[in-house]
């Protein structure tokens, strides 16, 4: 169901004295829009997270998982294992995870298969890098990429897949695209989706945008017909920011 959601990618930071006080300034902030708010701490700090924000509306999601079930994977972390410390949603195909750990299209397939089968909810990450915009190629990459690692899931599937647009020259380079930009591409990624479904399934589909959002240009963004909500990274890193962008998706 499509949902106005505003995630946090606190990606390689916080330790757990510090994800303890950020989640305890988060919870001083009061949510006035009404969007979804989720956070993702790192692996080894979610189970604290999750005992930290019961009750508060804050949801805890993982930034990547395995696509293996269990054994013999030094330093994986399995689907089981995220369910049993609460969490029920993750980060799949982050541009970080695709381009420092060589995470493929064919990978990310059976990490999307993994954790859908495991009834978890998929943030899937995609966006084309600065080179492939001034090429022009933005449409055409973004639109292989969601084909790719999605297009051989059922129309049904896709109630537990939220999408987000992240153009990789966005993301933590303070550039952030203009919401010009963003409606186009979301845009895009509905037609593509309903081309290939229907246009209720696209239209049913929560479309992030992520890349430089921050209390001062969300609202913008946010403002535009198919923009959903954000993945935050920088500015889900201090409370009164992260609440900033929330409570700038009305
Ligand atoms: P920044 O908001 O820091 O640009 O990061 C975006 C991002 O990568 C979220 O997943």
């Amino acid at each position: 169901m499509r949902q106005k959601i505003v995630a946090g990618n606190w990606k390689m930071n916080k330790n757990l004295v510090e994800t303890k006080a950020l989640i305890s300034d988060l919870k001083a902030q009061a949510n006035t829009s009404g969007a979804r708010v989720i956070i993702t701490p790192s692996f080894v700090n979610l189970a604290l997270a999750v005992s930290e924000t019961e009750g508060s509306g804050i949801e805890v999601a993982a930034q990547n998982m395995s696509q293996h079930d269990s054994g013999a994977y030094t330093g994986e972390v399995s689907a089981a294992m995220l369910k049993s410390a609460g969490v029920n949603v993750v980060i799949l195909g982050h541009s970080e995870r695709r381009a420092y750990y060589g995470e493929t299209d064919a990978l990310l397939v059976e990490k999307v298969n993994k954790a859908l089968a495991e009834g978890m909810e998929v943030i899937f990450c995609f966006g084309e890098e600065l080179e492939e915009r001034k090429a022009n190629k933005h449409f055409d990459v973004v639109a292989s990429q969601i084909s790719n690692a999605l297009f051989h899931l059922e129309a049904s599937a896709f109630k537990n897949v939220i999408l987000a647009y992240e153009p990789v020259w966005a993301i933590g380079t303070g550039e952030t695209a203009s919401s010009d930009q963003a409606q186009e591409m979301h845009a895009f990624i509905r037609k593509t989706l309903a081309d290939k479904y229907n246009a209720d399934l696209a239209s049913s589909v929560s479309v992030l945008y992520g890349g430089s959002c921050k209390p001062s240009n969300a609202e913008e963004i946010f403002s535009k017909e198919d923009v959903d909500g954000g993945l935050i990274g920088g500015a889900s890193l201090k409370a009164v920011d992260f609440f900033g962008v929330i409570n700038a998706n009305k």
